[in-house]
């Protein structure tokens, strides 16, 4: 990944989120209230490791996800980000380095665009390669998503949802990030493809030394996959250690609860 930002000696974790704070108001007049989606959230992703981030639904993942992609900008708190602080208003480089995939592929692909029309156009905007070397940047790319290189002339309505979620990845790669914010990325998709998926993630990390924050529901997948884990309960962190330590010895009431409720599947 030619244009990732040096390792910095001594920066051992490529984010460190402090005390983020996130609150939305809902509803009108008398019946107005303040929703406290992030409430003082401590997190730090390891560089070139993958973090699971699980809890129910509504507990603020998704807006810590997007606090993190600079996506929602009204929150409280600081991140550093391989060893710098982010600013609330980022670089176009700073939003570069920290790249998103969502649980929906349809809606992140454009339907009139081939696949090298799309990541053409990306790595020309950002000026990611010279003009010359797009066509091979996106062999290349194909070929980390561990796509055949013909996908790269079809269209997403001729793919299937795992094809197009590897699009999907390989539009975030194309970017060259540091970090993937991954939000459900495997939530929508049949086990057998999720399957697939999930070692991709894993292959990304050992061969691009990615790093991964990763939100699921699955906490099968979640500990097949990452070396750490995090657990959010209405907006807090509730338990936080190694995969293999939360897994074992969960210490919080919720993560006992949420730990019951694990079908026993195998990947
Ligand atoms: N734009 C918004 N305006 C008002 N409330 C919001 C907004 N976005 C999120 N919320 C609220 O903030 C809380 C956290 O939502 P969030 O989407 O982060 O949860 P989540 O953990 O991603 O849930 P899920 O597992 O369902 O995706 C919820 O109570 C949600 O209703
Ligand atoms: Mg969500």
């Amino acid at each position: 990944m030619s244009n990732t930002q040096p390792n910095r000696p001594g920066c051992d974790n490529i984010l460190e989120m402090r005390d983020i704070r996130v609150e939305f108001s809902s509803g009108r007049g008398r019946s107005k209230r303040q929703i406290v989606a992030l409430n003082g959230v401590d997190l730090s992703v390891p560089r070139g490791t993958i973090l699971g981030l699980v809890g129910e639904s509504g507990s603020g993942k998704s807006t810590l996800a997007r606090v993190l992609t600079a996506l929602e900008s009204s929150f409280t708190g600081t991140m550093v980000f391989n060893g710098t602080h982010l600013p609330a208003r980022r670089t176009k480089e700073l939003r570069r380095q920290i790249q998103m995939v969502f649980q929906d592929p349809y809606s992140s692909l454009d339907p009139r665009m081939t696949v090298r029309q799309t990541l053409a156009e990306l790595l020309s905007v950002h000026k990611i390669v010279e003009r010359r070397d797009v066509n091979k940047r996106c062999r290349e790319l194909m070929e980390q998503v561990q796509l055949p290189e013909r996908a790269l002339d079809t269209y997403p309505i001729s793919m299937s949802g795992g094809q197009r979620q590897r699009v999907a990845i390989a539009k975030a790669l194309a970017l060259e990030p540091s970090l993937l914010v991954a939000d459900e990325a495997v939530s929508a998709l049949d086990v057998s493809v999720q399957a697939g998926i999930v070692n991709l993630m894993a292959d990304l990390r050992d061969e691009l030394g990615l790093s991964v924050l990763f939100i699921a529901h699955d906490l099968a997948v979640v500990r097949s996959l990452c070396e750490n884990v995090v657990v959010m309960y209405h907006g807090n962190i509730v338990e936080a250690g190694t995969t293999e330590t939360v897994f074992a010895e969960p210490r919080d009431g919720y993560t006992k609860t949420l730990l019951r409720s694990i079908p026993r599947i195998r990947y």
